[in-house]
Order: C-alpha cells, then sequence, then structure tokens
C-alpha cells in the first residue's frame, strides 16, 4: 500500500516542540529544547555584556592560557589567574563590577532549576564561555562555590559541542553527550561535584553564531 504523507491536524495536537528530559547519570539532566525559543534573545544578551566586558582568555593558576574565552554577569564573576580560581565581585582587568544579570537569563536559569528538582535556585553568578573551533574545557569539578546544595545549570547555544559528565572521582570514566544550541544540562546533589568538561570544539556553523558556541554557566557562588 502507497503511504501518503498527510499532514492532519492531530500533528499539531501534540507539541513537538516540547522540551524533554534526558538523565546523564544520577542527579544530572539534559533538558533538551529548553532554551531552544529564547536562543536569538540570549545571544543579544550576551552581545551586550561582552561589549562592556570583553571576552578574554584568562590564565589557570598553572600558567596555562585557556582556549576558551569568558566573561560573566551577576553579583560574582569567576576569575583564574596565576594566583588562582575564584569568585570577584569586580573584574580584575577593569576594577568595574560585572554588568547586572540580564532577567532573561535568571529567570531562564530559575525555569531550569525548576523543571531539574531544585525550586528555589537563585543564581548571583554567571560564567559566560566562548568556544570557537578547536577550544576544549579539560576535565574539572566547579568546586568554588560556598552550597554545594545549589545546582549548577550550563545552557548550550550555537555550535554542538560534546559535553563529558564523569563521577566525583577524576579517574572515573565519562559519559559523553551532544550538547546543541537550547539544551540546558543540570546537575547537583549527587553529581555535584562530578567531573566535567568539553571535548575540542569541531568546525561547524549555526545560523545564529557561526563557529562559535557559547555556554552560560550559572551559580548560586555565595
Ligand atoms: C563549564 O564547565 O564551565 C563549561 C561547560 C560547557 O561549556 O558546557
Ligand atoms: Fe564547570
Amino acid at each position: 500500500m502507497k503511504k501518503s504523507l498527510s499532514i492532519t491536524p492531530d500533528l499539531f495536537a501534540g507539541d513537538l516542540s516540547a522540551p524533554w528530559v534526558e538523565t546523564i547519570v544520577d542527579d544530572a539532566v539534559v533538558l533538551r529544547h529548553f532554551a531552544l525559543e529564547k536562543e536569538e534573545a540570549l545571544l543579544a544578551a550576551i552581545a551586550g555584556i561582552a561589549e562592556r566586558v570583553p571576552f578574554r582568555n584568562m590564565r589557570t593558576p598553572g600558567g596555562h592560557t585557556m582556549s576558551v574565552a569568558m566573561t560573566c554577569c551577576g553579583e560574582w564573576g569567576w576569575v583564574t589567574d596565576t594566583s588562582g580560581y575564584r569568585y570577584q565581585a569586580s573584574d580584575p582587568s577593569s576594577g568595574r563590577t560585572w554588568p547586572e544579570m540580564p532577567e532573561i537569563f535568571r529567570a531562564l536559569a530559575v525555569a531550569a532549576a525548576t523543571e531539574a528538582g531544585y525550586p528555589g535556585f537563585e543564581p548571583d553568578a554567571c560564567l559566560i564561555n566562548r568556544y570557537q573551533p578547536g577550544a576544549k574545557m579539560g576535565l574539572h569539578q566547579d568546586k568554588d562555590e560556598n552550597d554545594f546544595a545549589q545546582p549548577i545549570v550550563s545552557v548550550s547555544l550555537g555550535v554542538p559541542a560534546t559535553f563529558q559528565l564523569g563521577g566525583a572521582r577524576r579517574r572515573d570514566r565519562p559519559v559523553n553527550t551532544t550538547l546543541i544550541s537550547g539544551d540546558v544540562v543540570v546537575w547537583g546533589r549527587s553529581a555535584r561535584l562530578n567531573y566535567h568538561g568539553v571535548l575540542r570544539l569541531k568546525p561547524g556553523q549555526h545560523l545564529l553564531t557561526g563557529d562559535l558556541r557559547y555556554n552560560l554557566t550559572f551559580r548560586r557562588a555565595r
């Protein structure tokens, strides 16, 4: 029998673009497509922040220059240089406070945290990462925050990347997950101190970002 491709009203009855949840490991989920409708507005907000606080490639305490360029907004900015990793209320390169966290950022982070089972999350720090082709982030823990009961909310925009989520020990074998623009990862509780990183960004193209990937990491620093 010949199958006809008919577009029935039924096809539109369910919300085909509704986000869905995938578990990576215990207490770590990807909210697929969660930020998809906000892509453009989020990228515009990033551009506004970067105009005031340009992306820069910071140095690790070990003296390596990071391949990922960073800027920050919110009460606290995450910075690194040869004197260590830390949160600072002001930008070390200008001495000025960070731009306020845009409401669209805050609302998205709160909604994602709530969806993942962390109602009451109030981020006070947003690290903005920019990956160009070839940039990567080695396995690390997010542990400069005061309260590990608060989750990490991480929003992907632009070119897809492979996110690695390991366990609490560096030697735990990581699970690889492809993150596309609009995906939001939330990890907390037993996964809060899990090692994670991003593999070298492959050349790619995204309608709104060209060959770049951006990531917003929301945290409660203090
Ligand atoms: C990070 O761990 O700060 C970045 C994660 C990502 O870029 O997806
Ligand atoms: Fe991290």
